[in-house]
């Protein structure tokens, strides 16, 4: 199966989510290959992190960039059990047409107004890329949420994103936590992290029952 972790808004923890789902599908024993699209490179430097100290599994790691990444993901896709594409925070053809190659696309946003309108455009290139690719299916993300919700601001951009056609809405939702930003930083996901947070587990193990069910 090829995921997609994209979207237009920059900094809503696409990465973070990417390689989280990319550790725990290798520690469920899944050949996953992670690609990073983006010219950061933060995918890459977490899973070079997670070589350099040793971590086992493995998450295998690729850059791939450009119009070539099409034929090279579905290349790829012959080769590995699953793929999860980290796409950058801006509209690029990176994202486009990881658009067209990926099974279900996951777009994370905070839930706030601005990022909100910034799913105007994610519904038209979604609804562009499903003219190529009929079986996608996209679906956003709450991401970094607080953790004393504005009960307020997640009914408003819940009641928002129901105006959407091509954009359903996770039941998964990823609250802001350090345990994240420490995983990341270790090149580990928060299962891996010691003490556990397990809040955190519990989010990233409800996405990802979302993401590879009927796999
Ligand atoms: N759920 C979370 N809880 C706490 N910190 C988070 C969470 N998600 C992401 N972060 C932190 O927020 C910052 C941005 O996250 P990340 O790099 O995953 O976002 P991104 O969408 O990939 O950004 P970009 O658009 O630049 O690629 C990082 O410092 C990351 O550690
Ligand atoms: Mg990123």
């Amino acid at each position: 199966m090829i995921i997609l972790i994209g979207g237009e808004k920059g900094g809503t923890g696409k990465t973070t989510l990417a390689t989280s789902l990319a550790a725990k599908r290798a520690l469920s024993g899944r050949d996953v290959l992670l690609i990073d699209t983006d010219v950061q490179g933060s995918a890459s430097y977490w899973a070079q992190g997670r070589d350099d100290a040793g971590i086992k599994p493995r998450v295998a790691c690729v850059q791939k960039f450009g119009k070539g990444l099409q034929s090279e993901v579905q290349d790829l896709a012959t080769r590995y059990q699953d793929i999860i594409i980290d796409a950058g925070g801006r509209d690029s053809i990176e994202l486009r047409v990881a658009l067209v190659v990926a099974d279900k696309a996951y777009v994370p946003i905070q839930a706030s107004q601005f990022d909100i309108w910034t799913l105007d455009r994610m519904e038209d290139l979604v609804a562009s890329a499903q003219g190529f690719n009929p079986n996608l299916h996209a679906w956003v993300v709450f991401s970094r949420t607080s953790t004393n919700p504005s009960v307020h601001e997640y009914q408003e951009a819940k009641s928002i994103l129901s105006d959407f056609v091509n954009l359903s809405l996770s039941e998964a939702s990823i609250c802001d936590r350090i345990a994240y930003r420490k995983a990341a930083r270790e090149g580990i996901c928060v299962d891996e992290l010691k003490p556990k947070d397990a809040k955190a587990c519990d989010e990233i193990a409800a996405l990802y029952t979302e993401v590879f069910s009927g796999e």
